[in-house]
């Protein structure tokens, strides 16, 4: 019997006219076909319409049923029929999961990139994907990774299975529909996409020449920030993550391939079906997306500028409260309204580390060099802050300037307590910017004995304080 649920809409059309299921941390349940859902056990002895049983477990067993992840799957056949794993060749080279100095380094140097370009070679999502920087160890379950991708054509005829961590990925260029066990997601630039650790999935380009940004997290899971006394609403809402729905196909594929990344290497395995052969599921470990535009953003409404935690869409806790392994952070469009205060980021040295990215328009710290498509790192301790010409653009603007919207930019960052160390060709890139240090180099000094500049500053030193 060959069977298709799927209707024969371009990639295109098909990311475009999707279902989703909505909300995070749900226990979701969907069907291909209906009655396929076991109505009253996990595991029968016999499945509905002769589905194999499997579940998928993305946290032990015996964690506390509020961090508890899994899935039950019913599919046409189990994931295990395939044929051994092997090495693959070629191998993609670049990718890395444990770093250490074999194949990384370390420097507290302001890094920054210029976007890579699209390659003309066949370039798939696999193929195109490359390690940035990162921390810690995949086979120890603590750490990340920051990869980059550019592909400009489909993956064909295979799957990817990430054994590492989970990927949480943000396009730049290009929509992406990625198909994964549990159904399919069309994810537009501006829309992000968690494909959580094991899960199977294949990336689709709608548009052709694709690129952007992947954040992988080793060890554990993101969930939502806690909004502590912004109150019970904020940031980003639970019912804009979107889950996909069963969407199954039962086809013969010869020499279909499962490429499983396992330790930053990768293996094939071939078998001759679909993975994507899942006709219903029930479950709360899942992959989904968000629309960053639903974002809803908290800021100061008098003076300073707040902490850029205030934006974080998602984070990956430690042990230890209020340190993140991994904070997915934005920087949205939003109005600026602080009086007397200086409005883009301040100057500072972080004891966490920063990988910022932007997905559109401009950054309001940065008015040349920072890309979309680009990069930039500033590691633990390392200074940065605005560039000369934004410092003394904002200063110009004096005390009277009015509200400000900051419009088309979209800007983000991964932010980490464990300190990255740097591919060796990320450091040997032809897109580093090897000059970007002199952005800060023509910060002049301002200073002056002459108080009647600095009125606040003034009244504070005669010991007047402010009533
Ligand atoms: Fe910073």
């Amino acid at each position: 019997m060959e069977l298709r649920t799927s209707t024969t809409l371009s990639d295109s059309s098909a990311a475009d006219h999707l279902t989703y299921l909505s909300g995070f941390d749900n226990h979701f349940s969907s069907e291909a076909l209906a009655g396929a859902l076991p109505p009253d056990q996990n595991s029968p002895l016999l499945c509905p319409y002769g589905l194999y049983a499997e579940q998928i477990s993305g946290t032990s067993f015996t964690s506390p049923r509020k961090h508890n992840l899994r899935s039950w799957l019913y599919r046409v056949k189990p994931s295990v029929t395939h044929e051994p794993f092997k090495p693959r060749v070629p191998s993609n080279g670049k990718l890395v999961s444990e770093f250490n100095q074999s194949n990384s380094c370390a420097t507290p140097t302001q890094l920054r990139w210029k976007p890579v370009d699209i390659p003309d070679s066949p370039t798939d999502f696999v193929d195109g994907l490359y390690t940035i920087c990162g921390a810690g160890s995949s086979f120890l379950r603590h750490g990340y990774a920051i990869h980059m991708y550019t592909a400009n054509k489909s993956m064909d005829n295979s799957a990817f299975c990430n054994a590492d961590g989970d990927f949480l990925i943000v396009p730049q260029k290009g929509r992406l529909l990625i198909t994964t066990e549990c159904g399919r997601l069309g994810v537009s630039p501006g829309e992000i996409a968690v494909l959580p650790q094991g899960f199977r999935f294949a990336v689709n380009l709608p548009d052709g020449p694709s690129r952007g940004y992947v954040a992988e997290i080793f060890g554990t899971h993101f969930q939502l920030p806690d909004l502590g006394p912004i109150g019970a609403n904020g940031l980003a809402s639970p019912r804009d993550f979107l889950v996909p729905t069963a969407w199954f196909e039962d086809k013969i594929y010869p020499g279909y391939t499962i490429v499983q990344k396992f330790g930053g290497e990768l293996f094939d395995a071939v078998q001759d079906f679909s993975p994507f052969n899942v006709a219903a599921w029930h479950g709360n470990y899942v992959p989904y997306k968000y629309d960053l535009s639903k974002f809803c953003p908290y800021n100061t409404v008098l003076f300073d500028h707040s902490d850029p935690s205030i934006n974080t869409v998602l984070t990956a806790p430690t042990d230890k409260p209020g340190v993140a392994l991994l904070d997915f952070v934005i920087f949205p469009p939003r109005w600026l309204v602080a009086e007397h205060t200086f409005r883009p980021p301040y100057y500072h040295r972080n004891c966490m580390s920063e990988f910022m990215g932007l997905i559109h328009g401009g950054y309001e710290a940065k008015a040349d060099g920072f890309l979309p498509g680009g990069a930039s790192l500033h590691s633990c301790m390392t200074p940065h802050g605005p560039d000369t010409k934004s410092y003394e653009a904002t200063i110009a603007g004096g005390n009277d300037v009015g509200p400000q919207k900051i419009t088309d930019t979209m800007a983000f960052m991964f932010e980490s307590s464990l300190i990255p160390r740097i591919c060796r060709w990320a450091l040997e890139s032809p897109v580093l910017d090897h000059d970007y240090y002199q952005c800060w180099i023509g910060l002049k000094s301002h200073f002056t004995l002459d108080h009647s500049t600095s009125p606040k500053t003034a009244t504070l030193q005669n010991g007047h304080g402010e009533k």
